[in-house]
């Protein structure tokens, strides 16, 4: 079966082919075709061909649907005291995630999955269709396994992150040793990926020894890499991730010049996570000099109950315009394409023949409105 979608007063692509050849691929008055669920046509509404069923999004803009490539959804509990006393002056250095830990040890699975379902619903009524979702609040064999059981339910992009922190009371060489060995074997049939807490600056994060360690490891078992870097103080994080090929190195909010030039030279994507530093009172990561030297920008939630409790792209957007200082442009791009690319995903993050029918509707005439109405609810999922 075939559905029109038609009336779409403005439709991002992503596509350069298409419209007036910038990297977002514009155009006006447009419609598409989807037949089991990937796109068979694009163009202008007028030219468009007949289908079996038709959905008429009245003059509204579409884009295609937020790829949010770094979350930590399987959690139980809050942690809003924690939050209050940031506020209130205590910096964040990755402590409170033991508190997390034992929250989520103690819910049953159906309370894990009823939260889980809750959060992705949340995530697609504000526009986002693909969503990676990391483990990291089990830190046991067994626990670790059942949150990208449960993940494993709601998306392909699994994350296997064992190395979040060293669980309190544990011994730092015996935890790596399990995470490597035992904990590893159970968890990477169920993973897409492997990533790693990579913090010095945190007593209970990961060092660059460390951490080389458990990525080195996890591409042996067939994992693809992703790194936690540069989150809290300049450090080793984006070197390692590049050295080794990683998709993606998340945070980046501390970047020396020659990270910067690392980055431009790899394929590593840099994904910024600006909802971290607003709720954690950091100063925002340098995206200009990243894209000026020609990086590949990612933007995500980080949607965890420590550092970012938001599930909203839009809002991310919205930062990464006013604060990070990307245009509305590189701001959309980055949050789809280039979401895209940190999961190393052709079929998302754009809309051309043969991508996946997911997008993001607007309740506005334009992507711009995306940064120019922040905390405004325009943008909803439709997979057709
Ligand atoms: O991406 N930095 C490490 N992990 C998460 C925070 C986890 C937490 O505080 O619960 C992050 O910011
Ligand atoms: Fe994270």
């Amino acid at each position: 079966m075939s559905t029109l979608v038609t009336g779409i007063g403005e439709l991002v692509t992503n596509d350069p082919a298409l419209g007036d050849g910038s990297p977002l691929g514009p155009l006006t008055d447009a419609a598409l075709v989807v037949e089991d669920g990937h796109v068979t046509w694009i163009g202008r509404a007028a030219d468009a061909p007949a289908a079996d069923e038709r959905v008429d999004l009245d003059g509204r803009a579409a884009v295609p649907g937020f790829v949010d490539s770094h979350t930590h959804l399987v959690f139980a509990g809050d942690r809003c005291a924690e939050f209050d006393a940031r506020m209130c002056g205590t910096p964040y250095d990755g402590g409170g995630i033991a508190t997390t830990v034992a929250t989520t040890r103690r819910a049953d699975d159906d309370e894990l999955r009823a939260l889980l379902a809750r959060r992705v619903a949340e995530l697609a009524a504000q526009g986002t269709t693909t969503v990676e979702i990391k483990s990291g609040y089990g830190l046991t064999v067994a626990d670790e396994a059942r949150a990208l059981r449960l993940a494993g339910e709601v998306t392909e992009e699994t994350t296997f992150l064992g190395a979040h922190v060293v669980p309190s009371g544990t011994d730092r060489a015996d935890y790596l040793a399990l995470v490597v060995g035992e904990m590893l074997t159970a968890c990477a049939p169920l993973a897409r990926w492997i990533d790693v807490f990579c913090e010095p600056a945190s007593p209970h994060a990961f060092d660059v020894d460390e951490a080389r360690a458990v990525l080195t490891a996890g591409a042996a078992a067939g994992l693809g890499l992703r790194v936690h870097g540069n989150q809290l103080a300049p450090g080793p994080g984006v070197q390692l991730a590049v050295e080794l090929g990683a998709a993606s190195v998340d945070h980046c909010t501390y970047l020396s010049p020659a990270d910067v030039d690392a980055l431009a030279g790899a394929d590593t994507v840099a994904t910024l996570l600006p909802g971290v530093e607003f709720s954690t009172r950091s100063p925002y990561p340098d995206a200009r000099a990243l894209l000026a030297a020609g990086a590949t920008v990612a933007l995500a939630t980080d949607c965890n109950p420590g550092t970012c409790y938001s599930s909203s792209m839009p809002f991310v957007i919205a930062l990464a315009v006013r604060e990070l200082r990307m245009t509305p442009a590189e701001a959309l791009w980055a949050a789809t394409a280039g979401g895209a690319r940190a999961l190393r995903r052709e079929d998302v993050g754009a809309l051309r023949i043969g991508s996946r029918a997911d997008l993001a509707v607007l309740d506005a005439p334009s992507y711009q409105h995306l940064a120019y109405r922040p905390g405004v609810p325009i943008a909803r999922a439709l997979r057709v």
